[in-house]
């Protein structure tokens, strides 16, 4: 039986009192972990105010351990605040930032030395969709992040499904669609020979709301959610963990 996993991306957005206001309402329902990503500059005062109740962890980390790297942050930084898990892959760091898959899998591998718990985010356009491309490209992002880390590595952490033509435009996948994805994913690791395909979670994100999130948690594959703009409210964010519980 897989544990339900609800996570908080806030993106560029929050402040220290919304640092608090979740640090201190926020804790791990029975049978679902709940962890909040907020900006990096946040991160150690989430950790210390939130320390027994829910974990948090970074957007992004860079490739490297500490060193002369303007800008960036490391993953042994995330752990030393307290951060337990990181973002890697977010679609909008693919578009926007022009990460790689090559990119992302050694991001992946200094998550592991740092032994954070990677959420990995794959996904299709709407143009691949449309071209029939989807789980192609889902494979291609799944097969190179696989060749820096081995599968039970992954499942310390989650996969996340999320197709890009879904993130933040309102239009969320159907429970239909995203199973079928999901369903996908796990079969691929499965032929792959991975023997955590059973147990790894493979949670979606793209416009998840109170609204919709039970229709999708309902799905036999879909273990939880990656949240963007609905985790920015207490109370929209605390209803969609209700409905995962
Ligand atoms: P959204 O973002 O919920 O605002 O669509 C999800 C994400 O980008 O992780």
């Amino acid at each position: 039986m897989r544990k339900a996993l609800i996570a908080a991306n806030w993106k560029c957005h929050g402040s220290l009192k919304m640092v608090d206001e979740f640090a201190n309402a926020l804790s791990h329902e029975p049978g679902v972990d709940v962890v909040v990503f907020p900006p990096a500059v946040f991160l150690a005062q989430y950790a210390s105010r939130a320390s027994h109740k829910a974990d948090c962890g970074a957007q992004d980390i860079g490739t490297a351990e500490t060193g002369a790297r303007a800008g960036e942050v490391a993953g042994e930084m995330v752990s030393e605040v307290g951060g337990k898990w990181v973002i890697l892959g977010h679609s909008e760091r693919r578009s926007e930032q022009q990460e790689s898959d090559a990119l992302i899998a050694e991001k992946l591998a200094a998550a592991l030395r740092a032994e954070l718990r990677p959420i990995l985010c794959v996904g299709e356009t709407q143009q691949q969709r449309e071209a029939g491309q989807a789980m192609v490209v889902v494979e291609r992002q799944l097969q190179s992040a696989l060749e820096q880390a081995a599968g039970s590595q992954l499942a310390t952490g989650a996969i996340a499904y999320e197709p890009v033509w879904a993130i933040g435009t309102g239009l969320t996948a159907t429970p239909q669609q995203a199973q079928e994805m999901h369903q996908g994913i796990r079969s691929w690791l499965y032929r792959k020979g991975d023997q955590t395909a059973q147990s790894v979670r493979i949670i979606y994100g793209g416009s998840v709301k109170a609204e919709n999130a039970a229709a999708l948690f309902q799905q036999p594959d879909i273990d939880g959610a990656l949240v963007g703009g609905a985790s920015l409210q207490l109370d929209t964010f605390t209803r969609i963990i209700g409905a995962a519980g």
